[in-house]
């Protein structure tokens, strides 16, 4: 049995949760079940960003105190989790005094590599980042993600010296002790590594009210990153506690768009503190609409309640972890939606289900349990983060059962011969058992029904109602 501990992006507490917030919840609880599945216990981090100017800036046009806009967020987000039926143990918010104090006591350890300078150049308020020359030119001066310009800033800032640990890092990245997934992100993030420069890690309090007060220094304030990535070991106690138990973090899931922080900042910080490297960083990418990147300009932001509301959670987490590819970009829509819902959760699998059962109740056939082992293909799948794919190999086992009960017929062996059909109807249920044991991690709810149906010793029912009822 291994320790386990699986980390999840922190969102921003600037607005509600939308069906791109899901992807990292989703993915990590897949890896978390399949951990479990595998007798390892699972440590598993979700959380909330809370500090930085963009909070602050919401909070503001909506006429609330920030203290009081970010709980309400931070709530959302928490409701969010528990909906989507995440495995999690541990909840962290930033704005924690105890997060709030190891912060500054994580500043105070990484002061050797800290030092003072000015600041002049951009940033983007929408990505609570810093932006070199080279971006800015490269982006005619206007954030792509946010679509605003730059903003100009000469300030005073404290920086962490990247320099002291660009080697390392490289090499860390090269030989897989930071493993980046997918490999073209790795690719990515070695090039920006080529010309990463220091990074400022405070602002001036003028400019930054809403956040951890840098120690020993009143003027200044912790640059939101540095607070957020902490998160990861503030929560498992650092440094009042010894983190070997859970450090290093066996899988870290973030998106694309957040990848440099995770594997250029986060590790410089690590590196700072003497910790160890996460195993792996997953890139995801991102959920789009129609084609489109959400967005509240264009109004095509969808709410993941809604969509969890069409057809149920199962059906929510079925889309997002089998047709959002893990690694590239996904569209939704809701004819997708529907469509895979129809066609392959109510057809290939619940019809499946019924059909089987109902075979089973005519022919008095009992319920039985098996214990699955997982074929190498899986497991290396699963291993290495390929979730999507590894969702395709276990449907086409559903629809290899589908194709098996046509072939073999038993309601025609019913006549002739009643033993073989229950033969036949009794190694059918084995193999939609074991089917099943491959879809747990994405489908939790679905598969305890199907044990409930057919894993009892008893005469296999019928459900009342269908596992996906057409609606
Ligand atoms: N607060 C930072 C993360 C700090 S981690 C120490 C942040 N927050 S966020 O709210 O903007 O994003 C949270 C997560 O949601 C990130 O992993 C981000 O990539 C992901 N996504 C945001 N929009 C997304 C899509 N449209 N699709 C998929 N994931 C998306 O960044």
């Amino acid at each position: 049995m291994s320790k386990v501990y699986i980390c999840t992006a922190i969102p921003y507490v600037n607005g509600n949760p939308h069906i791109g917030h899901a992807m990292d919840y989703l993915l990590a609880d897949t890896y978390a079940r399949f951990r479990r599945l595998l007798g390892d216990e699972v440590r598993f981090q979700v959380g909330t960003d809370e500090h930085g100017n963009k909070v602050f800036s919401t909070a503001q046009k909506n006429g609330k105190t920030v203290e009081e806009y970010a709980a309400e967020n931070s709530q959302k987000f928490q409701d969010f989790v528990n909906k989507l039926n995440i495995t999690y143990t541990d909840v962290i918010r930033t704005t924690d005094p105890d997060h709030i104090r190891r912060c500054q006591e994580i500043w105070q350890k990484l002061t050797p590599h800290i030092y003072s300078a000015e600041y002049d150049g951009w940033y983007c308020e929408g990505c609570e980042s810093f932006v070199t020359k080279k971006e800015y030119d490269e982006n005619g001066g206007v954030c792509s993600d946010h679509k605003k310009p730059y903003e100009k800033l000469s300030e005073t800032n404290y920086y962490l010296r990247i320099s002291d640990f660009k080697a390392e890092i490289r090499h860390q990245i090269e030989t897989d002790g930071m493993k980046i997934l997918p490999e073209f992100r790795k690719q990515e993030v070695l090039r920006l590594l080529e010309d990463a420069p220091d990074i400022s890690i405070s602002r001036p309090r003028g400019q930054l009210n809403w956040g951890v007060p840098v120690p020993g220094d009143e003027t200044q304030v912790m640059y939101v990153w540095l607070d957020a990535l902490s998160n990861y070991i503030t929560i498992l106690g650092y440094p009042d506690h010894e983190i070997s138990d859970f450090w290093p973090a066996t899988a870290q899931f973030v998106g694309k768009d957040i990848l440099r922080f995770h594997t250029i900042t986060w590790p410089a910080i690590l590196l700072g503190l003497n910790l160890d490297l996460p195993e792996n960083i997953v890139s995801h990418g991102h959920i789009l609409v129609d084609g489109q990147k959400m967005s509240k300009s264009i109004g095509n932001v969808v709410d993941p309640i809604a969509v969890i509301e069409r057809h149920g959670l199962e059906a929510f987490r079925y889309y997002f972890l089998r047709h959002a590819d893990t690694f590239a970009d996904s569209d939704f829509t809701w004819e997708k939606f529907d469509n895979a819902y129809a066609n392959e959760l109510a057809n290939d699998l619940g019809n499946l289900v019924q059909r089987l059962a109902t075979l089973c109740r005519k022919n008095e056939v009992c319920g039985l349990k098996v214990e699955t082992e997982f074929s190498p293909e899986y497991l290396t799948m699963m291993g290495n983060f390929e979730f999507s794919k590894a969702f395709d190999y276990a449907w086409t086992k559903i629809q290899d059962l589908n194709r098996s009960i046509d072939q073999q017929k038993p309601w025609e062996l019913a006549k002739t011969s009643p033993e073989k059909a229950k033969l036949v109807l009794t190694n059918l249920v084995k193999d939609l058992l074991s089917t099943s044991s491959y879809l747990e991690a994405f489908l939790p709810d679905t598969v305890s029904r199907i044990l409930e149906i057919f894993g009892t010793m008893e005469i296999i029912t019928p459900p009342a109602t269908p596992l996906f009822p057409k609606n």
